[in-house]
């Protein structure tokens, strides 16, 4: 199939180069015109693992190319997906302004029938605008499509490749059709294709993250409570994630969720339920207590030091909002940085892969080390704020000697309290005894 996926971020890359690698044709825009170069010179723009391999055999294969021009891009696609961003607004919903101006554009440029598939993140109803704003400028046939993306950064090639399901929201038998064949490829192993009206379907992308959202604050609190009442998170999370109705993934507490996708997502269906003259009682405090949590590790610092960081110096692995990416949006580092610095403290900080764009948020306001381990020399105490795997069974003789001080605070909760304590170290982690 001929394709275009208009947005080229972490959704629209990773979409066209997966429908790109099962024999689609697919061409990528974006308005970034550095970006494109970048791309069409075969230098990937974003890290995730496994995207570079497929996106130089795509690219190489001639089924995947990038271009700034929309008109040339969609004249010959029969499916185009919409991956814009839909960032938070001023009173928190999502701002449509990138997805509707693209329509009111595609509107002009449309000849034919084809299919315009939203892929961002959406609410309830914009299906309809997005059709209303093609009608303004073609009268001709056309279908609009909910199909919400679930991938992880991290894991999103896996994701797109395999998903656990697809869901696709329309109500037009041809556009199921060409969604149907389009997908085949994907869930061949059985996985749902699941069909439902637009609305459900927006919907659906929000409840997911909110759900998943939910279930990090509720643990949160839970380790609050097991810090009030001698408790070990760990033990409970053990404890009721073997019941099959909980689950045991996404039962871990920790400084918070971040990224692109949770805080906004809950803050905009939070303003659509509003909307609809409905108070979401359970995501309002979901969102107050994951902005409470951010803070908790740096309240433990200042517990720690008797409330005075003046002149402390902190070494920091981590600053990606989650491992195996570099994205930085919203990652709870940035805030533990901001409110370190801001008592008079200093940082030097690494991560794997998210150190420039870090770089290119806050510049030189905190050092850069070269390794995990540089990044102790001289410093009080060791945070820990991503859970990347090389951070997880680190060398301690080499970490002793550079941090003699033996003081680790662990956002993740990455190491064993008994094994900490039994090594000499004072660790303080999250929801567990020290
Ligand atoms: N990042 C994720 O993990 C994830 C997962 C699922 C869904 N989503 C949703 O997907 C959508 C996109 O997210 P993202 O993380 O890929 O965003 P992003 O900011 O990484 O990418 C958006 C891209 O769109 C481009 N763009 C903006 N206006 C344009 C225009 N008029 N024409 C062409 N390109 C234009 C930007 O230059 C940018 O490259 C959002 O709605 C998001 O909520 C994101």
């Amino acid at each position: 199939m001929k394709i275009a996926v208009i947005g080229t971020g972490y959704v629209g890359l990773v979409t066209g180069t997966c429908f790109a690698e099962t024999g689609n044709k697919v061409v990528c825009v974006d308005i970034d015109q550095a970006k494109v170069e970048k791309l069409s010179a075969g230098q990937i723009t974003i890290y995730e693992p496994g995207l570079e391999k497929i996106f130089l055999r795509n690219i190489k294969e001639e089924r995947l190319r990038f271009a700034t021009h929309l008109a040339s891009a969609v004249e010959d696609a029969e499916i185009i997906f919409l991956a814009l961003p839909t960032p938070p607004g001023a009173d928190g919903a999502a701002d449509l302004r990138y997805v509707l101006s693209v329509a009111e554009e595609l509107g002009k440029l449309l000849k034919g029938y084809k299919v315009i598939v939203n892929k961002s993140t959406v609410p309830v109803g914009t299906a309809d605008k997005v059709r209303a704003a093609i009608a303004n400028n073609y009268n001709g046939e056309f279908d609009v499509v909910s199909n919400p993306e679930f991938l992880r950064e991290g894991v999103a090639v896996d994701d797109f490749m395999k998903p656990d399901r697809v869901v696709v929201g329309t109500s037009a038998e041809r556009a199921r059709k060409l969604m149907s064949e389009l997908y085949a490829p994907y869930v061949r192993q059985g996985n749902p294709i699941i069909f439902m009206d637009e609305r459900s379907s927006e919907l659906t992308k929000y409840a997911a993250n909110s759900f998943l959202a939910t279930k990090i604050s509720f643990m949160n609190e839970i380790a609050q409570l097991c810090e009030r009442m001698g408790a070990d998170v760990d033990m409970v999370r053990r404890g009721i994630g073997s019941d099959e109705r909980i689950g045991k993934r996404f039962l871990f507490s920790g400084i918070g969720y971040g990224g692109s996708c949770f805080p906004k997502d809950v803050q905009a269906l939070v303003q659509s339920a509003s909307e609809a003259q409905y108070d979401f009682k359970i995501l309002k405090a979901v969102e107050k207590v994951n902005g409470m949590q951010e803070l908790h590790l740096v309240e433990k610092i200042k517990a720690h030091y008797t409330g005075d960081l003046k002149g402390k110096h902190f070494a920091l692995w981590g600053l990606a909002f989650k491992p195996n990416t570099d994205d930085i949006r919203e990652a709870p580092a940035l805030s533990i940085i901001d409110a370190l610095l801001k008592e008079g403290a200093t940082i030097t900080a690494y991560d794997p892969e998210a150190m420039e764009p870090v770089k290119r948020q806050i510049g030189a306001t905190i050092k850069y080390a070269l390794s995990q381990y540089q990044a102790l020399e001289g410093a009080n105490a060791l945070l820990i704020a991503t859970e990347w795997s090389e951070f997880r069974t680190p060398d301690f003789e080499r970490i002793e000697k550079l941090l003699p001080a033996k003081v680790i605070f662990d956002g993740r909760n990455l190491f064993e309290v008994a094994k900490m304590q039994s090594m000499g170290y004072r660790y303080i982690s999250i929801g567990r005894p020290h």
